[in-house]
């Protein structure tokens, strides 16, 4: 064996490469190689596929002749040329130790069971997360003028990867020029070639030249705007954004302080106004199994079983003697009913009240009512415009309406309207089928005609004129049933929604 040397590593991975595989063909081992390295301080230009090179992305040809080859894996071909880049004095020796295993025929040492396997895997993980992080936290600041380099950047690195990240910058911002500088040195792109240094530079001047620019202050808004409180995920993003990065980022300076809001409510306001200005979908389903399980609210004011009263200005009671033997049971209330908190006291209420008088009732001898208890509405401009409740509406109310039928116990209920008769006889009873004809619900009889609005609406007198007279007539039907013998004894228990018996 010829004398064992002290080895100088001047030119990073390829230089300690070329060495290793004379070392090797050498037969040195390990024990025997002082492996030492010094930092190329003169400024070299690099081509970018040079530079490349340097950094991983393709093998270095090999001196023809003068080199001799061992052959690797691929897989510890990448482990070597990563782990070269791991700052530590030792790395060359440790390096020479796993070849020299290799070229042994000792396969375990690429494997990370082996303990230099493992030290190789750990050494080469820590480079490509220092390649990641580069490429992700390095900013570019244009510079005044025509200041050339135009972008500088300031960046510390944990591990050698400077040549790796100014490559992968090469490539992607053309002719552009710009500098970056480390601790260990510095990267110049001229708009052509890549220039590397050992030599740091300046880093106050680097600092202060790579600060401020005109983009920044436009970043930073549009940084603050995007962040979401509700969203934050600290744990993510120390381990994603770890904190050693935060110096060198334009929005480093405001992360403690939204982290801060963040924590002191601004995610509980974020996520509360995400949510309340999610419209929501209504699914069609059945209103009883759609309600969760819970007391029934003992107050009509407390209704929360559908969201009409969400937007109403209060929930309108049915009025009337408990001891009524008619009961009138109208849709729901409208834009006066719900400001003056009684049913039938608006146009609609005019048109009944007519009514009543032809039919000879007085109106504080009838139970009134609705079968739904809130306004539903949408705007027209500045009018709210009267909805016809859905079915689930209509379903959610029975609730109260049925309190009312059981209370009271009318021996006749006059329906105003599609949606009182539905609200009595259930889903899909037909108005036209069941005008004016007494239909039987439990021990009481049932009467439907026409809604007062829909009087209203006409615009033919005659057909209006009809409407009026018709509901008068069987307003006076429905009076005089409930007075006669037959009917004036107690009435049964209602539940709305029951089946008409005829
Ligand atoms: N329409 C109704 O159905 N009820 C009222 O209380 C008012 C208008």
């Amino acid at each position: 064996m010829d004398d064992a040397p002290a080895l100088v590593v001047r030119g990073g991975y390829a230089d300690w490469r070329r060495q290793a595989l004379h070392a090797l063909a050498a037969g040195w081992p390990p024990d025997a190689i002082t492996w030492t390295e010094q930092a190329n301080d003169a400024a070299g230009q690099m081509t970018l596929d040079h530079a490349a090179a340097e950094a991983g992305v393709a093998e270095p040809a090999p001196s023809h002749g003068a080199v001799p080859q061992v052959r690797i894996s691929k897989d510890l071909a990448e482990l070597l040329r990563d782990a070269a880049l791991f700052r530590s004095s030792r790395r060359w020796a440790f390096l020479y130790r796993v070849l020299w295993r290799w070229q042994q025929g000792d396969r375990a040492v690429a494997s990370a069971a082996d303990e230099d396997g493992a030290q190789l895997n750990r050494m080469a993980k820590a480079v490509r997360r220092a390649k990641h992080d580069m490429i992700a936290y390095v900013r570019f600041h244009r510079r005044d003028g025509d200041a050339v380099p135009e972008y500088l950047s300031w960046y510390e690195p944990d591990h050698d990867v400077l040549a790796y990240a100014a490559g992968h910058f090469a490539k992607r911002m053309g002719t552009s020029s710009w500098c970056i500088g480390t601790p260990q040195g510095a990267a110049l792109w001229d708009g052509r070639a890549l220039h590397l240094t050992g030599t740091p530079p300046d880093a106050d001047t680097m600092r202060a030249g790579a600060r401020r620019d005109q983009i920044e202050p436009l970043w930073l808004v549009y940084y603050k705007s995007i962040f979401n409180p509700a969203r934050l995920n600290e744990t993510a993003l120390q381990q994603r954004m770890p904190v050693r990065f935060w110096k060198g980022l334009p929005e480093g300076p405001l992360i403690p302080g939204m982290i801060a809001e963040a924590r002191n409510g601004a995610r509980r306001v974020g996520q509360t106004g995400t949510v309340g200005e999610m419209r929501g979908k209504p699914i069609a389903m059945d209103a009883g199994a759609a309600q969760p399980v819970r007391a029934a609210p003992t107050s009509l004011d407390q209704c929360r079983r559908c969201e009409l009263w969400r937007h109403a200005t209060q929930a309108v009671a049915g009025e009337g003697p408990d001891a009524a033997r008619l009961m009138v049971i109208g849709e729901q209330p409208g834009d006066q009913e719900d400001l003056a908190g009684r049913a039938f006291a608006g146009p609609a209420g005019q048109v009944l009240d007519e009514a009543l008088r032809r039919a000879g009732v007085p109106r504080d001898s009838l139970y009134l009512t609705n079968a739904v208890k809130h306004f539903k509405w949408i705007a027209r401009g500045t009018r709210r415009m009267h909805k016809t409740p859905a079915q689930r509406e209509v379903e959610a109310c029975s609730h109260w309406l049925n309190q009312e039928l059981s209370r009271v116990r009318p021996a006749v209920i006059v329906t105003l309207g599609a949606t009182a008769l539905n609200a009595v006889l259930g889903r899909g009873a037909s108005l036209q089928q069941t005008l004016h004809q007494p239909v039987r619900v439990g021990d009481a009889w049932l009467l439907a005609t026409w809604h007062p609005s829909y009087a209203l609406r006409l615009q033919d007198d005659q057909a209006r004129d009809d409407v009026r007279k018709a509901i008068a007539d069987t307003l006076a039907q429905g009076w005089q049933l409930a007075r006669s013998e037959e009917t004036a004894a107690a009435g049964a228990v209602f539940d709305a929604g029951a089946k008409a018996i005829r």
